[in-house]
C-alpha cells in the first residue's frame, strides 16, 4: 500500500471538516477518491477546488447512515481504503436539558454508519489487503466522557469497540482486512469540536479564544489527512489497532 495510485479509496464524511482535509490528502497521495457526504454543493466544490495532477474526488451524494448506501457503495467501486469520518455534531447541552432524541443524536448517525460499513466491508468481504479506518474521538477514551455533549462520548467509544469486533472478525475468517481505530482531539477545524469549544469554554466562564489557548497545538484537516495517509502507507504488520491522533500526528494510547 505504500503507493496509491490507482488505489479507490472511500472517504465517508469528506464535505468539510476533518473528512475534507483526509480526502484532499489521499487524492494528493494519488488515490482516486470517492468522497461521500450529504451535502451535494460543498462535494462538488471539493472535487472542483482540489487541484491535484495525480489523484482524482469522485462526489457521491449519500446518507451514508442509510442501510442500502454502504453496500451499494462498496460493490460498486471496490475500494482497498475505506474511511469512516462522518458523524453528528452534538447537541451541546448538560443531561439533564438533553431529550432522549437529542442525547442519542450520535448513536442514529456516528455508530449507525461504522455498524453499517463495517458489517458491508466484512459481509462483502473486502478483498485481502484492504485497510479501513474509523475515525472515533479522544472523548472516547476521557474518563469523564464528555458531559456536555449527551450519548457522543458513549457512541464514539463504540465506535472504537465495534471497529476491535470487525478487526477481530476478519482476523478469525482470515480475511485480511487491516480496521483501525483512530480518535482525535478537539478541534475547531471541524464542526464537532467548535460546539465543544463553545461550550466548554462557556461553561468555564472563558471565551471560546481563552479555551483554544489552553488546548495548545490544534490538529488541522491537513494533519489528519497527512497521518491517515502514512497509516495506510505503512505495513499493517507494524501498525497498531487504534491511535490518537493529535496535532503532533498519530499518538500510541496511554
Ligand atoms: N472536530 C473535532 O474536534 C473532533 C474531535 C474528535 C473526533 N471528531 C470526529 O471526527 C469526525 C469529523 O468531525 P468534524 O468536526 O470534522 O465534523 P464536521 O465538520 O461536522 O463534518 C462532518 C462530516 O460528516 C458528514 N456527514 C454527517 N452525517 C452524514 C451522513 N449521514 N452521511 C454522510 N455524511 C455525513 C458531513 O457532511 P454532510 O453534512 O454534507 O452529510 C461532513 O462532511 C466526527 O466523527 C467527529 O465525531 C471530531
Amino acid at each position: 500500500m505504500s503507493d496509491l495510485s490507482g488505489r479507490t479509496t472511500i472517504v465517508v464524511g469528506a464535505s468539510r471538516g476533518l473528512g475534507r482535509g483526509i480526502a484532499t490528502a489521499f487524492a494528493e497521495a494519488g488515490a482516486p477518491v470517492v468522497a461521500v457526504a450529504r451535502t451535494a454543493a460543498a462535494l462538488a466544490e471539493l472535487a472542483t477546488t482540489t487541484t491535484t495532477t495525480v489523484g482524482t474526488i469522485q462526489p457521491e451524494v449519500a446518507d451514508a447512515g442509510d442501510a442500502t448506501v454502504a453496500a451499494d457503495l462498496l460493490d460498486r467501486y471496490e475500494p482497498e481504503v475505506v474511511i469512516l469520518v462522518a458523524g453528528a455534531g452534538p447537541h451541546m447541552r448538560p443531561l439533564h436539558q438533553q431529550t432522549w432524541e437529542t442525547f442519542s443524536v450520535n448513536w442514529h448517525t456516528d455508530v449507525r454508519i461504522a455498524f453499517h460499513w463495517l458489517r458491508e466491508a466484512l459481509l462483502a468481504p473486502l478483498r485481502p489487503g484492504t485497510r479501513v479506518v474509523v475515525v472515533s474521538s479522544g472523548a472516547a477514551i476521557n474518563r469523564n466522557g464528555s458531559p456536555l455533549s449527551g450519548g457522543y462520548a458513549g457512541a464514539k467509544a463504540t465506535q472504537r469497540f465495534i471497529t476491535g469486533y470487525a478487526r477481530d472478525e476478519s482476523r478469525r475468517a482470515g480475511l485480511d482486512i487491516t480496521v483501525t481505530a483512530v480518535m482525535p482531539t478537539m478541534t475547531p477545524y471541524g464542526d464537532v469540536g467548535r460546539r465543544g469549544i463553545r461550550a466548554y469554554a462557556g461553561r468555564s466562564g472563558q471565551s471560546d479564544e481563552e479555551y483554544l489557548k489552553e488546548l495548545g497545538d490544534l490538529l488541522t484537516p491537513e494533519i489528519a489527512g497527512s497521518a491517515l495517509v502514512d497509516l495506510v502507507r505503512a505495513d499493517p504488520a507494524t501498525t497498531a489497532p487504534e491511535y490518537l491522533l493529535t496535532a503532533a500526528g498519530l499518538q500510541n494510547l496511554p
